[in-house]
């Protein structure tokens, strides 16, 4: 092993740069050099890279974001790109490439390992949406859910002073871990998921069950990618990205409505939105992000390609790629049970 490159894709979460700084300390410290691909594969694709040393990684470990841009650039968009992917890896004299990314981006390197085209790709599970399978979590998650539950828990104080109902909107895709999560840690009356459809008569009778008892106000957190019983997800936009994906949004400010028209009770709606992937990462994420970076440099050392770290219980892991980008990691039912215990 003599030089490596590394790259982030996919949506940003604090962390990413923990790894990257993980990747080059550990890189360094076995005499390896390593080369910065910028904006994720779009970086392979147009050769667009930087070299890192011990001084570009200086100071980035409580940045949020990534040092090397990113992208949702999909080179199986264009069958050109996959060619000028491996050219550039060749051309860079690259022996291994890390590729820090969600579902998408280890989709996408999970295909170029598949084709044999000659590239070495370890990987490292990254998401706010704690949505990709074979790993317990990926960090940005928690740092996603403490800012999710420092903003629920702020809008408590002012529901309860105007003893309105408060629906508050995270992000999560597909899956509900985010709202799950924050709403457990904050204490929300009712959570909407996307596992579940929303039965509004359901959700109504908890708030005016609180109301009876003497509580004029409650929270509502309810995930973007949530949808009613009778009708599909809320989208901001038609427009598939690169990879297929719908933007989502607008569920919450939907249900709002809906919620103050069948009980008469003044409802107020915020939808967090990328607020929940900006900023510093949460100390647990910074010690994960960093665990995984220098567990993709084990592997790399070790020839293992393929293979992406992983949190298993405690111990960080190997697992296949292919593992992590078959199906989506949806919320554990027996959590969402347990959650269902405080609505109300
Ligand atoms: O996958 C992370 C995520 O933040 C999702 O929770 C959200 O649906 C999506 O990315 C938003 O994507 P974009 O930043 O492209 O608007």
């Amino acid at each position: 092993m003599e030089q490596i490159g590394v790259l982030t894709g996919g949506g940003d979460c604090p962390g990413l740069n923990a790894v990257i700084r993980a990747v080059v300390r550990k890189s360094v410290h076995d005499n390896i050099k390593v080369i910065g691909i910028k904006n994720g594969w779009k970086g392979l694709i147009d050769n667009d890279t930087i070299e890192l040393d011990l001084n570009s990684v200086s100071g980035i470990l409580p940045k949020g974001g990534t040092i090397l841009g990113t992208s949702r650039t999909n080179p199986y968009k264009n069958k050109d790109d996959v060619k000028k992917v491996a050219e550039n890896y060749k051309k860079l004299k690259l022996d291994a490439l890390v590729a820090i990314g969600g579902e998408d981006t280890l989709g996408a390197a999970n295909k170029l390992i598949k084709e044999n085209l000659g590239l070495n790709i370890v990987g490292v599970p990254k998401t706010i949406d704690n949505d990709l399978s074979a790993t317990d979590f990926t960090f940005g998650f928690d740092t996603a859910v403490n800012i999710a539950t420092e903003a629920i828990d702020r809008l408590h104080t002012t529901a309860e002073s105007h003893h309105r109902i408060m629906v508050v909107e995270v992000m999560g895709r597909h899956a509900g871990w985010i709202a799950v999560y924050s709403g457990l840690a904050s204490g929300a009356d009712v959570i909407l998921i996307p596992e579940i459809p929303i039965d509004l008569y359901e959700v109504c009778d908890v708030l005016k069950k609180r109301k009876a008892r003497g509580k004029g106000f409650s929270i509502i957190v309810v995930a973007e990618g949530a949808r009613f019983k009778s009708g599909q997800v809320v989208t901001k936009e038609e427009k598939l990205d690169a990879f297929g994906h719908v933007r989502l949004g607008g569920i919450g400010e939907i249900l709002a409505e809906e919620v103050e028209k069948l009980t008469k009770f003044e409802t107020r709606v915020t939808v967090l939105g990328h607020i929940q992937r900006g900023g510093t990462p949460s100390a647990f994420d910074r010690v994960l992000a960093t665990r995984f970076g220098v567990k993709a440099m084990d592997l790399v050392m070790s020839k293992k390609f393929g293979y992406m770290a992983s949190l298993a219980g405690n111990e960080i892991v190997e697992v296949q790629i292919e593992k992590a980008v078959g199906m989506l990691k949806t919320v554990d039912m027996r959590l969402y049970d347990l959650a269902k215990i405080f609505f109300g």
